[in-house]
């Protein structure tokens, strides 16, 4: 999942550590996403895990922009 925080693009795995959940189905506000399924936040600049119930980081993996195009190192 790509996420733009302030015009820098992050990549992180989309699925929370918690239980699975589609974090790309959650609410990104600045560098902090919610997961939808049970709330736990994430900060996708790095992956760790900010609150519970998830405790364990997001994967996260190298971007590189060229021009309009967007490279993930996997
Ligand atoms: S699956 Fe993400 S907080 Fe539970």
């Amino acid at each position: 999942m790509l996420c733009n925080v302030d015009g820098d693009i992050y990549a992180i795995e989309d699925v929370c550590t918690h239980d699975g959940g589609e974090l790309d189905q959650g609410w990104l506000e600045g560098c902090r996403i919610m997961c939808p399924r049970h709330g736990a936040f994430f900060d996708v600049t790095t992956g760790a895990a900010l609150t519970p119930p998830a405790v364990m980081p997001v994967a996260t993996f190298k971007v590189r922009l060229e021009g309009n195009d967007i490279f993930v190192e996997v």
